[in-house]
């Protein structure tokens, strides 16, 4: 795909462009725990976005989308065209302008194989991917700390209030790792993460998930989060999120929190608790144990956070009538995209063939299956 990529840049544009990787990602524990400043387990994968990306000696921005066939120019930051893909860009120049970064000319095709809206932050292999590009082609000397806080905060300006999981796994990605992050320290630990005997195979449900609405049902469980934290803060001043309350706190607080908030946090802290029992198990190869964990975490998600969808909540029942398949869980945002699945190898084609067909009948839709492959994160090729 990469060589297309560039073939296109060729043909529209004149030098030779600088080409960059920025994959997508996976999480295999720890959903909506990032914005609580608590711990994921996210690591890049094989899918990726590929940028070709030149100066083109003006102060003019042509982006050309390979995948969409469509373009878009900015001058002085007016954007003069709209696809929708454009906000990001637009969100990004902004944000470096402020930052007072100098930015030219630019000519860049960009495009790849992530899925969109399937929970494998293609937004954020785009916006890192493009922050990425432009430090190194302008000099700016961006840190990967900041490119993935520049990239934060253009999906903040757009609408979605998400936390640096995502910009962090596209960024600091490790092949055959995967990470667990302190979403307060921003401290990484690499985890290996070669199965012998498994594979993680992500099963799309085919639902496009739609988080990037202001009102969207994510933004409102951050609030519900936020809104606990700043009643027991009047009280504790120290606590400045959920990473540092546990039940016996929140149990102090119920009769003043409402019912549902009280429903959301439990979730954020059960969650939390669970990267630490799959960092545990992982170190002692427990993998059963693994699975069990990632099927608690999807109940969690869908009856207590309520993110899930009935298609979700299906490929993962027909997981666990599966015979091999250890665990299973909705990944990402939620409000559709792909399930992960942990599966034995000698019963992988047996047992996906058989949720295939099994979805189908049940939904009327096709999911769509993946092996993950574990690669390193964001890199010129
Ligand atoms: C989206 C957000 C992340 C994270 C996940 C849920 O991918 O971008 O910051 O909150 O949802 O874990």
């Amino acid at each position: 795909m990469v060589n297309e990529i560039k073939q296109s840049f060729l043909t529209q544009f004149s030098g030779e462009p600088l080409l960059i990787k920025s994959p997508g990602r996976i999480n295999l524990i720890g959903e909506h725990t990032d914005y609580n400043n608590g711990f994921v387990m996210p690591a890049a994968i094989d899918n990726a976005m590929y940028f070709a990306i030149g100066k083109n000696g003006n102060s003019i921005l042509e982006i050309h989308s390979f995948n969409y066939e469509e373009s878009i120019i900015f001058k002085n930051l007016e954007k003069l065209d709209t696809p929708s893909w454009g906000k990001y860009f637009k969100a990004i120049l902004e944000i470096l302008h402020e930052k007072g970064f100098s930015i030219q000319g630019v000519q860049c095709v960009f495009g790849g194989d992530i899925p969109i809206g399937a929970g494998l932050s293609s937004s954020a292999a785009l916006c890192c991917g493009f922050i990425f590009g432009l430090s190194e082609l302008f000099d700016l000397k961006i840190k990967k700390e900041e490119i993935a806080k520049i990239g934060q905060a253009a999906e903040h300006r757009i609408g979605l209030n998400c936390g640096l999981m995502d910009q962090y796994a596209v960024l600091f990605g490790k092949k055959d790792h995967v990470f667990c992050l302190d979403c307060e320290s921003l401290e990484i630990k690499y985890i290996p993460f070669q199965l012998e005997n498994h594979t993680l195979v992500l099963i799309n449900s085919n639902i496009e998930h739609q988080l990037a609405s202001v009102d969207s049902e994510y933004n409102v469980r951050r609030t519900s989060c936020e809104k606990v934290v700043e009643l027991i803060s009047k009280n504790s001043p120290k606590i400045k999120s959920l990473r540092n309350v546990d039940f016996s706190l929140l149990k102090k607080y119920k009769n003043e929190i409402q019912p549902i908030d009280f429903q959301r946090v439990s979730y954020v802290i059960k969650e939390n608790r669970r990267v630490h029992q799959v960092i545990d198990l992982l170190e002692k190869n427990e993998l059963e144990e693994v699975g069990n964990i990632l099927l608690q975490g999807h109940d969690g998600l869908s009856k207590e956070y309520e993110v899930s969808l009935p298609e979700l909540d299906i490929l993962v029942d027909l997981a666990k009538k599966e015979t091999g398949i250890l665990g299973a869980r909705l990944m990402g945002g939620g409000f559709g995209g792909a399930t992960i699945n942990l599966v034995a190898n000698e019963n992988k084609s047996v047992a996906l063939a058989n949720i295939k067909k099994q979805y189908l009948e049940l939904t009327g839709l096709k999911c769509k299956i993946h092996e993950v492959k574990i690669e390193d994160g964001i890199k010129i090729i």
